[in-house]
């Protein structure tokens, strides 16, 4: 789903509000004191942060209670992508990237998150409950990436990451019960492009598969700036239509031999590409997959690298067994996530919903 048709002609003319989307996406990042209406107290902001996070198909399928003392997170089920994430997967690992980013917003509060899944609260659904409490304030180097951190579709341009930077990358990657392996070499990488060329091959055959997707794409800056969420066809470097345009197009050029052409040449111009791996298959093991990816992000994105997700193998439910095969994980482990990294050029920023729209 990454690029959707990003092979479209961009000289077709985009549409004409494009500035007024993006400059409302750089007003969602703006430092507190220039969004202290968009966020009126500490706490509002601090969630503020957190939806700066990744979700998958930018559904931003959480719901955040403000306590006291404490920020609840819980899953927002009408968010749900059954066709590509059957069980819930990518949702909980979308609620492990917010609490994450409040993690670092807390602290450079002057507040210590400790963050608890609870699987039996909200009826079974599964909670995360922050709990905060007061300690000296420190801004650091993830938290100052929170407002510039994406997920950048685009090409990098081919060159090495150092070493050091990579253990760093390995170190922020790795969580309780969860670990990221990094590929550099190039024999490996190929490998993964097979997965993720079949998988995407699949995706893209799957009729329930591009109907999700289609409804989650936002064509043009109007229906990205009035909705606030979903996929705006302009961060994946494809032009800004109506509707009604853009979906004809995407039948048109959004084919499986496009798409992956495309994936083989932003593999190749990657830096490497990082796995996350739990030990487990479960809803506390996919949040802390969440926050371990997210912490990978942050870091990755104070060092000037740049990622981007090449979820196929995991998401396709044939392919997943044999890609961990490959990896030669154990029958208790799941891959989670595949991520591709490198340096580049920033993309179109992607939107958010109002933070009033997400607190309950
Ligand atoms: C669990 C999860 C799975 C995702 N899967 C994909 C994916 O397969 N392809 C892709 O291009 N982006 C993927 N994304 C990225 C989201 O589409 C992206 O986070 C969202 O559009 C918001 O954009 P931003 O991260 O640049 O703020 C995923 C994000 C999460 C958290």
């Amino acid at each position: 789903m990454a690029g959707a048709f990003a092979t479209a002609p961009l000289a077709l003319t985009a549409c004409s509000s494009g500035d007024a989307e993006q400059s409302a996406a750089r007003a969602l990042r703006a430092p507190r004191a220039q969004s202290a209406r968009a966020a009126p107290s500490l706490m509002h902001d601090l969630v503020r942060q957190a939806v700066l996070a990744p979700s998958s198909h930018n559904t931003q399928c959480w719901r955040f209670q403000i306590d006291e003392k404490s920020i609840s997170i819980a899953p927002d089920l009408t968010r749900r992508c059954p066709a590509v994430d059957p069980d819930d997967h990518h949702l909980f690992v979308s609620l492990g990237c917010a609490t994450e980013n409040l993690v670092h917003a807390a602290l450079a509060s002057g507040l210590h998150a400790d963050p608890r899944f609870d699987p039996s609260a909200s009826g079974g659904a599964g909670v995360i409950a922050v709990n905060l409490t007061t300690t000296q304030q420190r801004i650091t180097p993830l938290f100052e990436a929170i407002p510039v951190r994406q997920c950048t579709r685009g090409d990098y341009d081919d060159q090495r990451i150092s070493p050091a930077e990579l253990r760093q990358l390995e170190q922020a990657g790795t969580g309780d019960g969860v670990s990221v392996r990094l590929m550099t070499a190039r024999p490996a990488m190929e490998s993964v492009l097979e997965y993720v060329v079949a998988g995407n091959t699949a995706q893209m055959n799957d009729a329930a598969f591009v109907a999700e997707l289609k409804a989650w794409i936002r064509f043009s800056a109007d229906e990205a700036l009035r909705t606030g969420d979903g996929l705006f066809a302009g961060a994946s470097g494809n032009p800004a239509l109506p509707r009604w345009l853009g979906s004809r197009l995407m039948g048109l050029f959004f084919t499986p031999k496009s798409e992956n052409e495309r994936y083989a040449r932003q593999v190749r111009n990657s830096a490497g590409i990082a796995v996350f791996v739990s030990e487990r298959s479960d809803k506390a093991h996919w949040v802390e997959a969440g926050r371990c990816y997210e912490r990978f992000a942050l870091q990755a994105t104070a060092m000037g690298i740049r990622n981007a997700f090449l979820n196929q193998p995991v998401e396709v439910g044939a392919i997943r067994p044999q890609f961990a095969a490959w990896m030669g994980l154990k029958a208790s482990e799941r891959p989670d996530l595949v991520v591709r990294f490198g340096r580049g050029a920033g993309m179109p920023l992607s939107m958010r919903r109002p933070v009033q729209a997400v607190i309950v």
